[in-house]
């Protein structure tokens, strides 16, 4: 038997990618490995949301290239992902011990390419016409969650962003492929469902009112206790039928990540998004108002092009007016083909970038802190996730998606149990088992 490691940059999807190529390289008879050194095939599943993870990507096959070079003639390394459906060819002009470059569009045709590559063939798949996907093998993480893909792609276009380039065009898989992994993967006893999408919202699994609520009424149906949760949603496309259906639902969680980007009404223009201030207040404030506990995590970005001093400080302002339980920050970083790029003339200096990162992150902390707080004294059901055999410790997650951290000297992994909050850090809670 072949050992195969993979090693995931970016987000969940990219996870995701990763668990379903180690189930199609199963069926080619690789085992997984989590030593990088005894692998027979290498692959880098690939981000490329900031120059960060892209330059991560590239140090990390050096690393590689450097072994096969020197002592491992055989060994075959691919490079996936978002970079990779971007780079195509240019990848092998850069790293010239990549045996394959797999876009993201060409994810299940993995098996057919391996073939070619053991025969010693160098390819590029990057075509943006997406390989059609089979009902595949998938080997999940161990973990409670199972994350359960159900669109692809981007049709926003939002400035600063490469996603649409990486992703292609929105496209929902079929709702039989969606329901039969999801029966699987509960089947196997993961106890969380997690619905992913670039934009999950915009689901359409091709009959009329196959939407995202319809979905999820179809999984909430399904036998068992488990929880269903669902990211990342477009702030103007969260539907009162949606809103509905979270709370008609007793399986699906209380929790929406919808990333605003911008407090000012000036940059979320410039960004291309659909919305200003006011209106994702509105949605904010109609969220809380309707649905009690309901947890709203952003994404913000500091220093676009041409950001005031005024106009991050709005981003501050919307962050603690909305009470936002988490947000993921970052600073800008310029994509190449994506129009905010272009805009050279407006790029903020990086000691200012840096600079409001860092407000941007102890603002952060400060909401997080204060979210938190509100759950002192209360009892929660929580989900638990790991036991730290050492620390006698239990941690899980309540339907709100809060971190709890409990003393426990057994594993009781996948148990749902009823917890008391005793504590309230910026990161998570500590609670006592009632
Ligand atoms: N589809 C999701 C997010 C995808 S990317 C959405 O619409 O929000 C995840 C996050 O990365 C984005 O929300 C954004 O905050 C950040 N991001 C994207 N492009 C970026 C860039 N060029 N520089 C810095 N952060 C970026
Ligand atoms: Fe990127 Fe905007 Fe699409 Fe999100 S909605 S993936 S930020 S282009
Ligand atoms: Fe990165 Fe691609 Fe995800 S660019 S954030 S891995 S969709």
């Amino acid at each position: 038997m072949k050992k195969v490691y993979i090693e995931t940059l970016g987000c969940q999807m990219n996870k995701s990618d990763a668990e379903r190529m180690y189930g199609m390289l199963e069926c080619l008879d690789y085992t997984q490995t989590e030593n990088p050194k005894e692998a027979d095939l290498l692959i880098i599943n690939t981000c490329s949301i900031r120059q960060l993870s892209e330059d991560k990507a590239y140090s990390a096959i050096g690393v590689w290239g450097k072994w096969k070079k020197e002592s491992k003639p055989d060994l075959k390394i691919v490079f996936a992902g978002c970079v990779a459906q971007q780079a195509g060819e240019n990848v092998l002009k850069r790293a010239p011990y990549v045996d394959l470059v797999l876009g993201t569009q060409r994810l299940y045709e993995l098996p057919e390419l391996i073939k070619r590559i053991e025969t010693g063939e160098r390819v590029v798949s990057v075509d943006e016409t997406p390989f059609e996907e089979s009902d595949i093998k998938i080997n999940r993480v161990k973990s409670v969650n199972a994350w359960i893909p159900i669109m692809e792609g981007c049709n926003n276009f939002c400035t600063y962003c490469i996603v649409p380039y990486t992703r292609g065009r929105e496209r929902s898989r079929k709702p039989e492929l969606i329901m039969s992994e999801v029966k699987k993967a509960l089947s196997e006893g993961f106890k969380e469902i997690t619905l992913l999408g670039q934009n999950v919202d915009s689901y359409q699994g091709g009959e009329e009112g196959q939407n995202l609520s319809w979905l999820l009424r179809q999984i909430n149906a399904l036998d068992g206790k488990f929880r269903i949760r669902f990211v990342t949603n477009y702030p103007t496309e969260i539907t009162e039928e949606l809103i509905n259906t979270v709370i008609e639902l007793d399986k699906v969680c209380e929790y929406f990540h919808i990333p605003m980007q911008s407090g000012d009404d000036y940059i979320l223009k410039k960004m291309n998004r659909r919305y200003d201030y006011a209106t994702y207040k509105k949605i904010c404030d109609n969220l809380r108002s309707r649905i009690p506990d309901v947890t709203i995590t952003s994404d913000f970005i500091a220093g676009f092009p041409g950001e005031t001093e005024e106009q991050f400080e709005n981003t501050l302002k919307a962050m603690s007016e909305l009470e936002l339980d988490y947000s993921n920050t970052a600073a800008y970083s310029p994509r190449e083909k994506t129009v905010a790029a272009k805009w050279v003339d407006l790029y903020i200096p990086e000691d200012i970038k840096t600079d409001r990162l860092a407000r941007l992150n102890e603002h952060n902390r400060a909401c997080c802190l204060k979210s938190n707080q509100k759950y002192l004294g209360r009892e929660i059901e929580i989900l638990v996730e790991k036991f730290e055999e050492d620390k006698k410790v239990i941690t899980g997650r309540t339907r709100n998606n809060k971190i709890v951290h409990v003393p426990y000297d057994k594993d009781i992994t996948g148990g749902f149990v009823n917890v008391k909050i005793t504590g309230a850090r910026t990161w998570y809670l500590n609670g006592e088992l009632v």
